[in-house]
């Protein structure tokens, strides 16, 4: 039987004021329901925004190590519960175990990240211009966070915006993504019998033009964490520059694998499979280009036919599956839109381009893994985000013209280069214009505790994961403490 959820607001699950419920099915199989969720809107937004706002002081004034605790206790909760999380997470979301097991993994070291970095919340000191007098910055927590989510990553996402939001000293409403919101509830859940107060953590279910646009306009909201389109992330820059609320953009990316002749072929072909086809290619650091240097770029797409063609496509539980399905039907037909695009090009379909139908097929999203040779770089399916398992191959005459070609989009995300030449990968990471450069490795694969995040249209400039995502989510405040007894003018009397 299907759970029936309820918002979380103030601690106390509550439903949509409209009495409105969505069902929320697992894409390799529709007649699998995973649970009845509630289509939430503005009213219950501001209950959210007002429990997150009275619990702001009680939270803020913790010390940050005791903070730090409750997130250890929550994450080890959520590491007993992994083998759970995981099947769950692949039931609303698609993608097979070993990587929802990799999504789970992901906010547990996000989770010990935090326990450890509430000990280390530093600032700087730094000497004064003036005598007997001192100047250091210390971080300040800001209020409360909004949250929206995408629905790729379905707990480690979340676990990137709430693991240090809260470490900081915010409190948080959170919007989970429609399509993945039981794993947001199960992640909140293990931080709420960890010991996180009532209010410091909501969440209001629905949809991003009811609940999204509401939470981005509240005026109790001082900053909006954002991971999806950069359609949305433009809606979200344009609202929170008017109100001037700080937001944190992810947006899309268009990653490319650069693939020199003198490369380890096999190498380069286990690196673009995984970061092709994984998550079935529905991740914003997905490998959706695949440019290869002319003497080698014949070889390179024999091979990269041949292993995709043998993937095999089904329902994510099935551990021996290796590519699970899109996850939905929009996001099925939006692949095949770029499909018929890449056809109407001119590119040549080298490998699938068509949904799988069949006996285990005729209930999900499934899609052949697909494959287009001989791409020219201004060629839509070159260019734009696809977010499915399609894969553009590009063929270029040498070094410089792979970067220009892989610089020529207007994303920036993640980027791979695969040479022996360590002058060549040296050169690439100063040239290619991408917030994550792998060297003989694939475009996916980011750590916890690294900066994560792009150039160009990728984002705004900030960057979850790692140490940065306390510099979002904190405000520094400059302290000035004169001990000399006197009035001190900096500029004036020292000039
Ligand atoms: C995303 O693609 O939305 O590096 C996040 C990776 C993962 C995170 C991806 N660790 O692919």
């Amino acid at each position: 039987m299907a759970t029936e959820h309820l918002n979380f607001i103030n601690g106390k699950k509550v439903p949509a004021k409209s009495g409105e419920t969505y069902e929320n099915r697992n894409p390799a199989d529709q007649d699998d329901l995973v649970g009845v969720f509630p289509s939430s809107g503005g009213d219950e937004v501001s209950a959210a925004v007002e429990a997150a706002s009275a619990a702001y002081p009680a939270w803020r004034s913790l010390p940050a190590q005791a903070r730090g605790d409750i997130m250890r206790k929550a994450t080890e909760l959520m590491r007993e519960r992994k083998e759970d999380f995981a099947q769950l997470e692949t039931r609303e979301m698609g993608k097979i175990l070993k990587e929802t097991r990799g999504d789970v993994q992901e906010a547990i070291d996000t989770g010990f990240y935090a326990a450890g970095e509430s000990r280390r919340l530093w600032g700087t000191v730094a000497p004064s211009e003036m005598p007997n007098k001192m100047c250091y910055v210390t971080r300040q927590p800001m209020g409360v966070w909004g949250m929206i989510c995408p629905w790729n990553f379905p707990m480690a996402i979340p676990s990137w915006k709430l693991f240090p939001a809260l470490t900081c000293g915010n409190t948080a409403v959170i919007k989970p993504a429609t399509l993945t919101p039981a794993s947001v509830d199960a992640f909140v859940g293990c931080l709420q019998e960890a010991g996180v107060p009532d209010g410091v953590v909501n969440i209001v279910y629905g949809s991003g033009s009811r609940v999204g646009e509401a939470l981005l306009n509240h005026p109790g909201v001082s900053g909006v964490s954002f991971t999806g389109s950069s359609e949305v992330g433009r809606r979200i820059a344009e609202v929170t520059g008017k109100t001037l609320k700080r937001c944190s953009l992810e947006l899309g990316g268009k990653n490319a694998q650069l693939v020199m002749a003198d490369a380890n072929l096999e190498l380069a072909l286990e690196g673009v499979l995984w970061g092709a086809f994984g998550t079935t290619g529905q991740r914003c650091t997905a490998t959706s280009r695949l440019i290869v240097e002319d003497g080698v770029y014949d070889r390179m797409l024999e091979m990269v036919v041949e292993r995709a063609s043998k993937l095999k496509v089904g329902n994510g539980l099935d551990e021996s599956v290796e590519m699970g399905p899109c996850v939905s039907a929009g996001q099925r037909e939006t692949v095949h839109g770029y499909v018929e695009v890449g056809k109407g090009e001119g590119a040549r379909l080298a490998l699938g381009g068509e949904q799988l139908t069949g006996d285990g097929y005729d209930k999900g999203f499934f899609y052949k893994p697909t494959v287009f040779a001989d791409v020219t770089p201004d060629m839509r399916i070159a260019v734009e985000e696809i977010f499915g398992p399609v894969l553009s191959v590009i063929k270029v005459k040498d070094f410089e013209e792979g970067i220009k070609v892989l610089n020529g989009t207007p994303y920036g995300l993640s980027s791979a280069v695969y040479t022996k030449d360590v002058d060549r990968a040296m050169k690439a990471i100063e040239l290619i214009e991408a917030g994550i450069t792998y060297i003989n490795a694939p475009t996916i694969g980011a750590e916890c505790h690294m900066p994560f995040g792009g150039v160009k249209d990728t984002g705004n400039g900030h960057r979850e994961g790692g140490w940065t995502a306390y510099e979002i989510f904190s405000e520094p405040k400059t302290v000035y403490v004169d001990y000399s007894g006197g009035l001190q003018r900096a500029q004036i009397d020292n000039a």
